[in-house]
């Protein structure tokens, strides 16, 4: 029953009379308080207790657990539904993308809210079930919307997930001004390959001064734009540009979430990042972004690099990358958490994981490359302890 987003929602320029009906769904989610979801975990499993202890923490203070799972999700929903039912019955249809009675979604919109949504194709219905063909993620106060994970396979897919967060997290806990920047000196930022524009629309709102988010897919921007328009910032400019080619200028915050799905383990357009197990791209951006980075200024990438032969290849990614410049490199695991179907070309190629990680760089007085570590790694460890049992679990099920 899922539209297929190019003959459905954003799929042209011409989504301006949607918006009216997005403001309407966002006034409703601040309304109920929706904001207070970001503190539910994603449904796990057993193996996923260690993460509880964050978890739980982050529950009570009221923090982020977006798109982390739970061996306890239920709990915390149950607890959170206590107070605000229907901000948890919102967040099922709406981050966890689980189909509701029209009934239901007429009782928490308002009929003629879900009529306007269903004609827009944010929704769709089917013989009284109705679909998100959007996922709403909370994150800071604000609301961000992209494509519902049962369109992934349209080649505009536009992405947003957990790692989404990652750049803005890093940026919001240095105060967005890179440590060597004066307090005084408005900043210039870039999101390279914005996406729904997370990054980029959380620096605006930050009071970033000026901010340019990049993208080479058009839907991408429609987000961006639309996902500017619902969180009141309109600073945050969005354009079409491959990597570099349409920017001029040079920057001091410069973020990209890279595409780096290896093409041989996966086709996925928003992700391909090409040759060498999928670190061509994202060291291609770094490169070329590196030429635009001012002296005094700071580039966060997220980035998927394999264990080749128990080496971590991003490490030699990042040399790659960076060798034409003395900068400082520190490479944080941020995630371990990529489970990959084809084990014979893992094998093949002597790759024992891949982990996502969140690369700073600097310009310093010499090249050098670190691997640092964090709280959140040893969080994120768990996920590959998880996927490594999941995997033997399933190996032994199909001996
Ligand atoms: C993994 S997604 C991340 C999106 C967003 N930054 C986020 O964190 O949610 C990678 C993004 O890079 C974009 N992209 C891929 N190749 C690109 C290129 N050559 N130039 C600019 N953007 C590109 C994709 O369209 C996609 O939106």
């Amino acid at each position: 029953m899922s539209v297929w987003p190019r003959a459905g929602f954003l799929a042209t320029d011409d989504w301006l009379p949607a918006l009216p009906v997005l403001l309407a769904l966002r006034r409703r989610l601040a309304a109920i308080g929706f904001h207070t979801t970001a503190a539910l975990p994603l449904p796990g499993n057993v193996l996923d207790l260690p993460l509880d202890v964050a978890n739980a923490r982050a529950f009570v203070r009221g923090r982020q657990n977006l798109f982390h799972h739970s061996a306890l999700a239920g709990a915390y929903r149950r607890v959170l539904g206590h107070q605000n039912p229907e901000a948890v019955a919102l967040h099922e249809l709406l981050t966890l993308n689980r189909m509701l009675p029209r009934a239901r979604v007429a009782e928490l919109l308002s009929p003629r809210l879900l009529d306007e949504l269903v004609d827009h194709g944010v929704f769709s219905e089917d013989e009284g079930i109705v679909e998100s063909n959007i996922v709403a993620a909370v994150s800071g106060g604000r609301v961000y919307l992209a494509d519902a994970p049962h369109l992934r396979d349209d080649p505009d897919y536009v992405y947003l997930g957990r790692s989404s967060f990652s750049p803005a997290g890093y940026l919001a806990s240095i105060d967005w001004r890179p440590p060597r920047h004066s307090a005084r000196a408005p900043r210039r930022m870039l999101d390279l390959g914005c996406g729904a524009g997370p990054a980029a629309v959380a620096a605006g709102a930050a009071g970033v001064e000026h901010v340019i988010g990049t993208d080479i897919v058009e839907r991408c921007l429609r987000y961006a734009r639309l996902n500017a328009a619902l969180n009141g910032v309109d600073t945050t400019e969005f354009r079409y540009s491959d990597v570099l080619s349409a920017v001029e200028g040079d920057f001091d915050l410069i973020v990209s979430n890279a595409p780096c799905v290896w093409e041989e383990l996966q086709q996925a357009t928003f992700a391909t990042g090409g040759a060498d197990f999928g670190t061509a791209l994202p060291v291609r951006m770094i490169r070329e972004a590196l030429g635009r980075l001012r002296p005094s200024g700071l580039m966060y990438v997220v980035m998927t690099a394999p264990i080749v032969d128990g080496d971590d290849y991003v490490v030699e990614a990042m040399r790659r990358a960076c060798r034409e410049h003395s900068v400082d490199v520190c490479i944080h695991p941020e995630l371990a958490e990529y489970e990959v179907e084809q084990r014979s070309v893992l094998r093949r190629h002597k790759i024992s994981s891949f982990i996502r990680y969140g690369v700073v760089i600097e310009f310093a007085d010499r090249f050098s490359v670190s691997v640092g570590s964090s709280f959140d790694a040893m969080r994120y460890r768990t996920y590959g302890v998880r996927s490594r049992a999941t995997r033997a679990a399933a190996a032994l099920v199909r001996a």
